[in-house]
């Protein structure tokens, strides 16, 4: 005979979550509640979350933009303060025009424009193949690879918006970050290098490549890194950038566009 375990309470799951630290626990409780088949599942599922590992990775998704997006186990979890840049990206991303999102984890940002501008083609990149199944599951046209190298060559100079979400925190900083991120997340999500531009500058060469005269590069960035990207940004023929900042006036992200040559 088969016993199933009787599921707890919410409050008696939310009451372990705030034990071991967690900022939002009522909420979490709820999330991991709808995710469990059975008591057996929700005590694996609250003891995976209780040991610090993100939440998305324990239910199998999380929400951006108010959609669902799968994240598959070690891939960067999409976080809501990349939402203002992919809002950009929508309202920058003609009916009928052509979209590449680097460094595309789980897809979020990609996903997101295919949803809203449907009849857009919308590529995406990641150097991870865990990021790559990820991003398939969410419905992206995904390639493996560094930055733009990976994509068809006939696109080449024709995309009308490139948006990114590099890794971009100084190596200094790796240590600042909340533990599940720190612990858990795969470190080339999220080291920047030195000053934390490494991969930023790649991306801005690598959309100079791929875009059209006039079209736009969106990238998340935080600090001083717009201060540090402006020089780069016109060597490689990008009009002074817009700094995209959260409701606090933090920097988040820049956008430019691709001067005519
Ligand atoms: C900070 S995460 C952002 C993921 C996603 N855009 C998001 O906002 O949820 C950075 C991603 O860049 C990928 N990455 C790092 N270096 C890369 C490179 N050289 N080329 C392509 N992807 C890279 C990592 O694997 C990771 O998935």
């Amino acid at each position: 005979m088969r016993v199933t375990r009787a599921l707890p309470s919410a409050a008696v799951v939310a009451s372990r979550l705030a034990g071991a630290g967690c900022i939002a626990p009522a909420e979490e409780a709820a999330e991991l509640l709808a995710a469990a088949t059975d008591g057996a599942h929700l005590e694996e599922l609250v003891a995976r979350r209780e040991q610090g590992e993100p939440l998305a990775w324990v239910t199998g998704y999380t929400r951006f933009l108010g959609r669902k997006v799968r994240v598959q186990r070690g891939v960067y979890v999409p976080r809501p303060q990349t939402e203002i840049l992919a809002l950009r990206a929508i309202a920058s991303l003609p009916a009928h025009g052509i979209a590449a999102d680097l460094c595309t984890g789980s897809g979020a940002v990609a996903a997101a424009l295919l949803a809203e501008i449907p009849g857009a083609r919308v590529v995406a990149t990641d150097i991870d193949p865990a990021a790559c199944r990820s991003a398939t599951e969410n419905g992206v046209e995904v390639y493996l690879g560094h930055l733009g190298d990976p994509l068809p060559s006939d696109l080449r100079g024709l995309l009308d918006v490139v948006v990114a979400v590099p890794p971009y925190v100084p190596t200094d900083a790796l240590r600042f970050l909340p533990t599940d991120a720190r612990d858990y997340e795969p470190i080339r999500a999220l080291d920047g290098g030195h000053d934390g531009t490494d991969v930023l500058v790649r991306v801005v060469r690598a959309a100079s490549r791929l875009l059209r005269p006039g079209g736009t590069l969106l990238l998340e960035l935080g600090g001083d890194q717009d201060a540090l990207l402006a020089g780069i940004l016109t060597r490689a023929g990008f009009q002074q950038p817009t700094r995209l900042e959260d409701a606090e006036g933090d920097l988040r992200g820049i956008q430019t566009v691709l001067l005519d040559r």
